[in-house]
């Protein structure tokens, strides 16, 4: 069979195929706590979900709308985003893509030429790599040695070459859930601005933040930086609407125009029930994703200290955003006599009966990626079943 190269090097899912692993165990009846997923746990609340049931009964949802998405919707992302960042953007800098996901591959597939570099500084979310892939550009990990593991411009400036076109930075930061902070956002954003790199800024968490920690969007730190800026975001985190499928990226309006062209061909307009419903929640009131929020932050209060006792598993700081731990396990797999890390992911899921994320996918082979997404009776009892697995299998 014809199957083109490039297609050929890119990488299943991790999170997806261990994901699916595990739903399998499940549809035999043992009982898996999941702990891979990606998504909330909650329904989308009842408003928007009666936002998008009116749309389609009204017949308005029946038809294609423009590729760049409704207008009423690209106005309400930009009202958003100038009541959380404090920027203005103008609805031509605003494209509504199907999820965040397909925003940035869109956005590799207009700003990479062939053989491009952009720097994922580790650890990274499994897509950005096998996107860059599949519009021809080079992936090109950079080691982080700043303050908690973060990305610092020596780190950068030690990666870049003259076929450097963009950094993604994602903050609060899937897998490892830190959070970067204004000073260090703004000294990267400088340094993009110096050697005219652009700035991927994944900010689809920025909603889940925890324990009085502030998020701040790169965008807000100046208007070279926000010019430099491509800003991907969108509703599946902050409103539970994974399934819906709608993201946003703002920024230069030609570059938006040429996502919007090359999505008239792929897509065309994301589904228009789902826009409807985005927009009743961008409009909305907030005090339902907010108790999501909440409870996030309790969940995580709850089993970090757990997770944090296990012997061999490492967490130098405290997460403060997303929904997800990142152990460093090389110390626990060693103890338990493990050849490496899949193999302990393994042996958790088929004798613990948690299934965790080997870190291999995100750059960083000795963590796991631990997701907090679910409900914390489950958590608790996870954290039991771990333990119980640490003491009966150290050597
Ligand atoms: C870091 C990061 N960016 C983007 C996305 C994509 O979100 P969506 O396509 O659901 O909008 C995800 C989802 O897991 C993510 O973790």
């Amino acid at each position: 069979m014809a199957i083109s190269k490039d297609v050929l090097k890119v990488q299943p899912s991790a999170t997806l195929a261990m994901s699916s692993r595990t739903n399998a165990l499940i549809a035999k009846g043992i009982d898996i706590i999941n702990l891979t997923v990606g998504q909330p746990d909650f329904a989308t609340p009842k408003s928007i979900q009666d936002a998008a049931i009116a749309a389609i009964q009204s017949g308005k949802a029946s038809f294609y709308t423009p590729a760049a998405g409704l207008p009423a919707l690209r106005q309400a992302v930009c009202d958003r985003i100038a009541i959380e960042d404090q920027v203005q953007y103008d609805p031509s800098q605003v494209i509504i893509t199907t999820g965040a996901k397909f925003g940035l591959f869109l956005l590799f597939q207009v700003i990479l030429n062939e053989a491009d570099d952009v720097l994922l500084p580790e650890p990274f979310w499994v897509s950005y790599a096998e996107q860059v892939h599949l519009a021809g550009g080079n992936a090109i990990a950079v080691k982080t040695t700043g303050k908690d593991q973060k990305v610092t411009v020596a780190d950068l400036e030690a990666a870049r070459t003259p076929k450097t076109q963009a950094i993604v930075l994602n903050s609060p930061q899937n897998p490892s859930g830190l959070l970067y902070e204004a000073d260090e956002l703004r000294a990267i954003g400088e340094w993009a601005v110096a050697h005219n790199i652009l700035i991927v800024a994944d900010d689809i968490y920025s909603n889940l933040v925890y324990n009085g920690n502030q998020f701040t969007s790169i965008v807000s730190l100046s208007d070279a930086i926000r010019q430099q800026t491509l800003l991907v975001t969108g509703v599946s985190k902050t409103y539970a609407m994974t399934g819906w499928r709608i993201g946003f990226v703002l920024g230069d309006a030609a570059i938006i125009k040429e996502m919007s062209k090359v999505a008239s061909h792929a897509t065309g307009n994301p589904t228009a029930a789902s826009q409807y419903a985005a927009i009743a929640a961008l409009n909305g009131d907030q005090s339902e994703a907010k108790a999501m929020r909440a409870a996030f932050e309790d969940r995580l209060n709850t089993i970090y200290p757990k997770i944090q006792a296990l012997p061999g598993f490492e967490i130098n700081t405290k997460p403060q955003g997303a929904f997800y731990l990142f152990p460093n396990v090389k110390a626990a797999v060693v103890a338990t006599g493990y050849a490496n890390t899949e193999d302990f992911v393994t042996a958790l899921l088929d004798e613990a009966h948690v299934a965790v994320v080997a870190g291999t996918a995100f750059g960083q082979p000795d963590h796991i990626r631990i997701s907090y997404a679910t409900s914390k009776e489950a958590l608790l009892t996870a954290c039991d079943r771990l333990a119980d697995f640490m003491a009966s299998h150290q050597k």
